[in-house]
């Protein structure tokens, strides 16, 4: 595959001694929904780590809109617009949805920009909108996962790293979160997508990885994947 908005080239991560990629790279084509999938333990979550900054990479070149960006900050990188929506939601309970909100828009380049994201957080999901007084952590678990893509969004990313947003969510909601996910693309962000639901994300993903023990085994258009009998076989259970 051609350049990408990000490219990850041959990234060795893990944590201690344990490495849990062992050289993979990936490139995420600007505005494109991009996919990585992959069991249980394959690295998906190492992956946006590394991308995001949150891991720093024991061999590997990252990329982003062309710029060599391996030895930044996490904080440089949300500068940049390269924002992780991480894994289980990690909302703040005490505080208000708004807050919440209010909260993802810290960076430097997001803060005079409050107004609009908050408009926009609520009218992609507008049960956020007549929840916005509400503690977070009084809020459903899909509810929830809304206020964590909303509080990212206020970062005003270029890239959105997803882990795993519809994990445990009733199919309604998750098919949803896929319906907000496509919208996100068709207003121009580029996102890379971590699910282990095969079938739903690869029917709206433009291009797909699949990892499997810290190595990518295979890659193709979402359409191409869908058709491979091995991942029917080992992701979509035919
Ligand atoms: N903080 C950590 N410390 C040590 N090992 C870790 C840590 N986080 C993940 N690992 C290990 O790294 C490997 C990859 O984990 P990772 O979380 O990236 O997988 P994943 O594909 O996101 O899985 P899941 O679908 O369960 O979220 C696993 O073997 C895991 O045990
Ligand atoms: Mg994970």
């Amino acid at each position: 595959m051609s350049q990408g908005l990000l490219q990850l080239t041959d990234i060795v991560a893990g944590y201690g001694d344990v490495m849990a990629l062992h050289g993979v790279s990936l490139a995420v084509r600007d505005g494109s929904v991009t996919a990585l999938l992959g069991s249980n333990g394959a690295g998906k979550s190492t992956l946006l780590k590394t991308a995001a900054g949150i891991l720093t990479p024991r061999r590997g070149e990252i990329a982003f809109d062309g710029a060599a960006i391996a030895g930044k900050r996490a904080s440089e990188r949300v500068e940049r617009g390269i924002v992780l929506i991480p894994e289980g939601r990690l909302i703040f309970p005490e505080m208000s949805v708004e807050e919440n909100l209010r909260v993802g828009a810290f960076a430097p380049h997001a803060r005079p920009h409050v107004a609009r994201g908050l408009e926009r957080a609520y009218a992609l999901f507008p049960r956020l909108a007549e929840r916005r007084r509400q503690s977070g952590g009084t809020l459903s678990g899909g509810e929830q996962q809304m206020l964590a893509l909303g509080r990212g969004l206020m970062a005003e990313p270029r890239l959105l790293l997803l882990d795993e947003p519809t994990l445990g969510l009733a199919p309604l909601i998750a098919q949803s979160i896929f319906t907000v996910i496509e919208r996100l693309r068709a207003d121009g962000l580029t996102i890379l997508l971590a699910e282990q639901d095969a079938r739903r994300t690869l029917a709206i993903a433009d291009y797909g990885y699949v990892l499997e023990s810290g190595t990518g085994v295979m890659e193709g258009s979402g359409a191409e994947l869908l058709a491979d009998p091995k991942i029917n076989s080992a992701y979509l259970g035919l």
